[in-house]
């Protein structure tokens, strides 16, 4: 089943240019898909529009059966209940720790504390956070902080990953986790969307790759 479609669609945060203009996609449910693009093509713009963060300029797109062009709060509410975004720039709560930041969009989706509290210990094993997990956002190293980011991504356990540039600011090292860890999410038959400036280069299983350029998007089959 088609997980999001677009069909004419063009991205803009205003009228005198457009971002994206005219583009035709569908992804399925279960995809992992990779999307690249030059500094500025409109990456974050497009993971933007997929969460209901910027309204279609013209044409149409459904995300999960939302349709985006007619956008309604609860609506987008619903949607973002089942997506985990991991942003460029983190968006981590400074007054939190990290534990507590990881655990957020379990707390918002209501779960109980025993349930969230072994939930956040797995992930912050998985993103080897667990002897920073006291810490503050601002106490952290970059890289850590998006690890922290990629863990709140997954912490409600959402059926879509959205994910900005996560190894952006990473080691190799970590990045390989993160890769595995967004792997083995989709393994799971989550979708798992990651704009990326450089592809991974060791990726064993089906995938797709969208290239955006000239307001344009390309795919390499
Ligand atoms: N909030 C905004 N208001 C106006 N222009 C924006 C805004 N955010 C991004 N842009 C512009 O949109 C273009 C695409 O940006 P972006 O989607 O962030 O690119 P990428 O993520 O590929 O680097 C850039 O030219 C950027 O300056
Ligand atoms: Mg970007």
């Amino acid at each position: 089943m088609a997980l999001i479609t677009a069909k004419n669609l063009t991205l803009a945060y205003n009228k005198r240019e457009q971002i994206l203009s005219h583009i035709d996609f569908e992804i399925q449910e279960g995809e992992l898909v990779f999307i690249t693009g030059m500094s500025g093509s409109g990456k974050s713009t497009l993971l933007k529009s997929f969460y209901g963060a910027i309204a279609p300029f013209e044409g149409s797109l459904i995300v999960s059966g939302a349709d985006l062009s007619r956008p309604k709060k609860s609506m987008i509410n619903t949607l973002r209940r089942n997506l985990g975004i991991v942003f460029q720039d983190y968006k981590l709560i400074k007054e939190w720790d990290i534990e507590k930041n990881i655990a957020l969009p379990m707390i918002i989706a209501g779960y109980s504390k025993d349930v969230v509290r072994r939930q956040v210990d797995k992930l912050l094993a998985h993103v080897r956070l667990t002897h920073r997990k006291d810490r503050y956002p601002a106490e952290l190293s970059g890289g850590e902080q998006q690890r922290a980011g990629v863990a709140r991504a997954l912490a409600h356990n959402p059926n879509i990953i959205l994910a900005d540039e996560p190894t952006g600011n990473l080691d190799d090292y970590s990045t390989e986790l993160v890769m595995e860890l967004f792997l083995k999410v989709n393994a799971l038959g989550k979708t798992v969307i990651i704009v990326t400036h450089r592809m991974p280069g060791n990726i064993n299983v089906a995938y797709r790759h969208f290239h955006l350029e000239s307001r344009g998007m390309h795919e390499y089959t």
